[in-house]
């Protein structure tokens, strides 16, 4: 068993890829980055992952492989596209990925493997209970893990709020897209986050996505029952929970220290 395993993180705009360490939980690589290839179809995604994890050289060679993609993901198969290729849906991508890489894979929904970065070695380390993590970026993802067990596919960023598919409203590409301050923003985030307590009654929150860097701008604005705090791994947080993904014992190692 190795303590190094390979976390890709394949969303809507780039994918981005490193070597992670399990027990520190961090990039012992650079972070390997490149666009989504136009249309986030399956071929061609593929054929950029396979380029990454070539470039790593010869240290990826033996590493587990984690893979997250922004779809509901039941035994590898990818179930939904909601800001990529309508081809994802149905398809077998595990086995896709699997093929062409002519090595096993972990495949995963991308919020979940942010979401067991987070609670294994960011933000919600050491939290017991109900804790939700939401990711802001072009939809919104999600993960729910209870006293540190995830219960993967949870799609919160699909509820239907005031007659709207929520992430439409609350994304960060919402708020880029209708060009919304801080404080209009919020306001959406308010109405998402009390549906999502009153579902649920989490005792963490945990906010993710790029926009969580400017956490201190928009979250004193909330006020909530549940405590609400940032991500800590960021963007990092998908690769980082996708090689955990792929490595469990390793990683579990590291949670019980
Ligand atoms: C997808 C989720 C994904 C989230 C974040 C949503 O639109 O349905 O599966 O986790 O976007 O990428």
């Amino acid at each position: 068993m190795s303590t190094h395993a390979i976390g890709i993180d394949i969303g809507g705009t780039g994918i981005k890829g490193a070597i992670v360490d399990l027990e520190a939980g961090e990039l012992v690589t650079e972070r390997f980055k490149v666009a989504t290839p136009e249309g986030g179809k399956p071929d061609d995604i593929v054929a950029e992952v396979v380029k990454m994890i070539d470039g790593m050289g010869s240290a990826a060679d033996g590493l587990a492989v984690g893979i997250c993609f922004p779809a509901v993901v039941i035994h590898g198969r990818t179930m939904s596209a909601a800001n990529v290729s309508k081809k994802w849906i149905g398809l077998e991508a595990e086995a896709l990925f699997e093929k062409q890489l002519k090595r096993d894979i972990t495949f995963v929904n991308d919020a979940d493997a942010a979401g067991v970065a987070e609670v294994r070695y960011g933000a919600a380390k050491g939290k017991d209970g109900l804790v939700i993590l939401t990711t802001l970026g072009t939809g919104i993802g999600s993960a729910i893990i209870y006293d540190g067990v995830l219960v993967p596919n949870s799609e919160l960023g699909h509820l239907e709020i005031d007659g709207n598919d929520a992430e439409k409203k609350a994304a960060y590409s919402a708020k880029e897209r209708d060009d919304l301050d801080w404080e209009h923003w919020a306001k959406r985030l308010q109405r998402y986050y009390d549906v999502v307590d009153a579902l649920f009654s989490p005792d963490l929150i945990v906010v993710g996505g790029g926009v969580s860097k400017n956490a201190n701008d928009f979250l004193p604005l909330l006020k909530l029952r549940p405590e609400i705090i940032p991500a800590k791994l960021r963007n990092n947080a998908g690769i980082i929970g996708s090689a955990a993904l792929a490595e469990p014992k390793a990683a579990a190692l590291t949670s019980s220290k």
